[in-house]
């Protein structure tokens, strides 16, 4: 096969890629000729921890949007690889909420037995793709960071996993300018150590502003204040946690919320959200969604409508990750070797209009839950990927949600079962609250 494909980002949607095509590559496919473009220094995208914020050494925008002591927010019976379960890479069944250590080495683990590190390109971020109609080929260029050089190749294929949540959105509010402490977006925050014995406001109502309150309030800040837009998250909050509407004013230090309410405050961090941001697409290829389940122009969600080479992997809003990533990434694969056809862009069009209208018309997180495992599985069934036990899967999420509401410090404490293999994970060694130590030697200890 003489196709070439661009596969830009590896982070676990990219990596998805490469995996799929060596899958087929191992079972006696011809493949086309692969090149991974990654913008940092090695994969595992925003696993991949850094210290930086703001620009890294080369001046490129930092990537990484996790921070020190992350555990994962799911229960990783969600997102277990069908094709290389956690026991097959741990060597024992491990408790149901890894640390971020954890699951990057899980995601190394995979693709290290894979070995497809030779198609990436590292330090190498994609700068502009543009499609020639004439020639029927993409133009990529990129940056060699190492070199400093740019060049440009061509493709037959390109697929953007470049991720979507590292550009921060970022609001401002009357009296930032002159607030007498530190404002940052959860993008840079990275150790709640720095907000010990402070009383800290968090604007947003999602999954970074719990988690990065429940973090601050973990690593002993003085009091968490969440400031929400829509709706308050209505968790059983600890003593020194409350929810407040959407703050109006600040006054040197003093915090004016929705209902009329002032509070003092030493830090502001806003939790909320990201963009959807590609600059390096030419107007024509580039995405352009808010942060949903059906992005609009993305036929299943992989394939760009207007111009069917070009496809984009992990773009919606995420309850499932790395196995919908996989499901996708194969989907792709068989497109891109011919091995599934694609319908009629009226066909394809009825179809994503289709999809938005279910998403429109779900009725809540558990409804989403189903929305979501249904594509992954409608994709994984038109493909080799191994089949999972996805109504389990589903069932790991929903408990998942029950135990947050039963408890929002301790739901980390519970266990589930493999949707792989069927074995129920053991509990974690030491309650989610008093495990200070995030490491992986730590993490995968029997003992405290
Ligand atoms: C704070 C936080 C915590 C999260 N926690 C969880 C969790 O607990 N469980 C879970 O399942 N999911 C979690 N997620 C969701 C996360 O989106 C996925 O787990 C996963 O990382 C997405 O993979 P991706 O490959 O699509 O994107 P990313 O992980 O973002 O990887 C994209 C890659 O593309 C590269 N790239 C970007 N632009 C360019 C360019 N121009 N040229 C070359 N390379 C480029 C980046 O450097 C990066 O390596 C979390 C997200 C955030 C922000
Ligand atoms: N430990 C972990 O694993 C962990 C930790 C953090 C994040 N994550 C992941 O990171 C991803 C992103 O989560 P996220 O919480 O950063 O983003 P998000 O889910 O998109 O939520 C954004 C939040 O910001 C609010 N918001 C947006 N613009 C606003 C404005 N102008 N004024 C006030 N509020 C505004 C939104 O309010 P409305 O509700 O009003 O729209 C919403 O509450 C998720 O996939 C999540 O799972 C994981």
């Amino acid at each position: 096969m003489s196709k070439r494909v661009a596969v830009i980002g590896a982070g676990p949607s990219g990596l998805a890629q490469l995996r799929a095509f060596q899958s087929a590559k191992e079972k006696g496919a011809d493949i086309p000729d692969i090149v991974c473009f990654e913008k940092q220094h090695d994969w595992g995208g925003l696993w991949l921890y850094t210290w930086r914020t703001g620009l890294d050494q080369y001046g490129e925008p930092v990537h990484c949007s996790m921070y020190r002591y992350l555990w994962s927010n799911g229960p990783k019976e969600g997102l277990e690889f069908a094709d290389y379960g956690f026991e097959e890479h741990f060597g024992k069944p491990i408790a149901s909420y890894p640390p971020r250590a954890v699951l990057f080495d899980y995601i190394e683990g995979r693709v290290k037995k894979a070995g497809v590190r030779h198609w990436i390109r590292f330090n190498s971020p994609v700068q502009n793709v543009s499609y020639d109609e004439g020639e029927g080929m993409f133009h990529v260029t990129v940056h060699d960071n190492e070199k400093d050089v740019s060049y440009t190749e061509e493709f037959d294929h390109v697929i953007v996993a470049s991720g979507h949540f590292s550009t921060p959105n970022v609001p401002e509010f009357p009296g930032f300018s002159s607030f007498n402490g530190r404002i940052l977006h959860a993008h840079d925050f990275r150790d709640a150590m720095e907000f010990k014995g402070k009383d800290i406001l968090i604007v947003g109502s999602s999954y970074s502003a719990e988690d990065i309150g429940s973090q601050c309030w973990k690593y002993g800040a003085k009091s968490i204040t969440t400031s929400y837009r829509t709706a308050p998250m209505g968790y059983k909050w600890p003593d020194n946690w409350e929810e407040k509407p959407l703050l109006t004013e600040v006054n040197n230090n003093t915090v004016t919320f929705g209902d009329g309410s002032q509070k003092n405050i030493d830090a502001i961090i806003l939790c909320t959200g990201y963009l959807h941001h590609f600059p390096f697409m030419e107007e024509k290829l580039r995405l352009k969604t808010e942060n949903r389940l059906a992005p609009a122009d993305l036929y299943k969600t992989v394939v760009w409508q207007h111009n069917p080479k070009l496809l984009y992997l992990g773009m919606q809003d995420q309850w499932y990750t790395f196995n919908m990533f996989d499901a996708q990434a194969w989907y792709a694969r068989d497109i891109i070797m011919g091995r599934i056809e694609l319908p009629s862009q009226a066909e394809m069009q009825k179809d994503i209009d289709a999809l938005r209208a279910a998403e429109d018309a779900l009725e809540d997180d558990y409804a989403c839950i189903a929305f979501q495992g249904a594509y992954t599985m409608e994709l994984m069934e038109m493909t080799d990927y191994p089949p999972f036990d996805c109504a389990g899967a589903n069932e790991a999420f929903y408990q998942w949600k029950k135990h947050k509401k039963e408890n929002i410090m301790t739901f980390r404490d519970h266990g589930y079962k493999s949707a792989l293999t069927g074995t129920m994970a053991p509990a974690h060694h030491t309650p989610w609250k008093d495990a200070l130590d995030d490491s992986l030697e730590s993490y995968l200890q029997t003992e405290s």
